[in-house]
């Protein structure tokens, strides 16, 4: 069975040569005469990976100096109670709600104190200010970087004098971004930095000092800072894979590279759906994803007709999420041009036989 063209919103497509990296490493790992996924944590070959992976995070994000790395599980989902857990403890936070992500963080936010919303869209992301000023006592403001359901991304950062919390699950090291400039940075790692399993934590140091004391232990930051990601046992694999995507983003050219390869391949995209009446984009024109292009034909029975030939051509995970229906062609960083080539002829064929 040959390999086909992968656009699932995630978990989503991986660089080859790591997933050829992982099947040497599971067989047998660092010359130890162990493979991966046999090997204790506490083991120098393992402690060597997770260093490195946090390096190299730490170098991609430039948060080296400023900020912990932390290594999680539970995905961003269990993210959406932790942060409040650790930072709210009562008070109020601002969420800007731009699609079921940050809806789901949200309602978990709000178990935790008061949350003020005040913006809502799943068509845009706000302007740089366009909430207004957060009311008195706000303990952060968070926002979903990338709307992997809806299709819409911020391509400014949030301006705002409060810490400045960010999910950047479906576009964290999609491009050079002010990643500094977050208090918290997390994202599940199964689009763009690995496999489902771990979440990634950028914590500014100085914030662990304001996180609640009082809660469960596997709960709080400051234990898996102190711990160095080791409290319990981390996902040894994911961690490994994370570390070989970091290692293969910076043999590319670091975010540089990946953000221009990455506009390209959504450039061409977009450029079909501007290109005629039979498409409809669905994100408003500013706000448009890079990572997650989400349009339709108007007509669900031809976007079910599409994806299904397309799934027989080779071009598989077309199929947009069950909650909005229509096509959505994910492209993360591992999604090689020659994919989104291959799926812009097939559209401009399609279309000359359905339009
Ligand atoms: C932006 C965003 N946030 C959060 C999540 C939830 O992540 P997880 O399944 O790792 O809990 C997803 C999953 O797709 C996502 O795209």
């Amino acid at each position: 069975m040959t390999r086909v063209h992968n656009f699932s919103a995630g978990p989503g497509v991986l660089p080859e040569s790591v997933l050829q990296q992982c099947q040497e490493a599971i067989w047998e790992f660092s010359g130890s005469g162990l493979g991966l996924l046999e090997t204790s944590h506490r083991s120098p070959p393992f402690e060597a990976v997770i260093q490195s992976a946090v390096a190299r995070l730490g170098r991609l994000l430039g948060v080296s100096e400023t900020h912990e790395i932390l290594f999680l599980t539970g995905g961003a989902s269990a993210q959406f109670y932790m942060v409040p857990m650790n930072l709210l403890r009562q008070g109020r936070a601002t969420y800007l709600e731009t699609g079921t992500w940050s809806t789901k963080a949200i309602r978990e936010a709000r178990r935790f104190g008061q949350i003020d919303v005040p913006f809502t869209s799943t068509e845009r992301v706000p302007g740089p200010t366009e909430w207004g000023d957060v009311p008195p006592g706000t303990a952060y403001l968070h926002y979903t970087s990338n709307n992997t359901i809806m299709g819409t991304e911020y391509h400014h950062l949030p301006r705002t004098d409060v810490p400045l919390v960010v999910d950047a699950s479906s576009n964290m090291l999609s491009r050079p971004w002010p990643d500094a400039a977050h208090d918290i940075l997390y994202a599940g790692a199964q689009k763009n930095l690995g496999p489902a399993g771990v979440t990634v934590v950028a914590i500014r140091r100085e914030l662990l000092d304001a996180c609640d004391p009082e809660l469960p232990t596997l709960l709080r930051y400051p234990v898996h800072a102190e711990k160095d990601s080791m409290f319990n046992t981390p996902p040894t694999f994911p961690i490994f894979v994370v570390e070989r995507v970091c290692a293969w983003i910076e043999e590319q050219g670091g975010l540089p590279a990946i953000g221009a390869r990455n506009d390209q391949k959504a450039q061409k995209l977009y450029q079909i759906l501007d290109g005629s009446e039979f498409w409809q984009g669905k994100a408003s024109p500013d706000s448009r994803s890079r990572m997650n292009i989400t349009f339709s034909t108007g007509d669900p029975a031809l976007d079910t007709r599409l994806h299904t030939a397309a799934a027989k051509e080779g071009l598989s995970g077309l199929k947009g999420h069950r909650s909005v229906g229509g096509l959505r062609a994910s492209i993360y960083n591992a999604c090689p041009p020659e994919a989104v080539d291959a799926l812009a002829d097939f559209m401009t064929t399609f279309e000359r036989t359905h339009g």
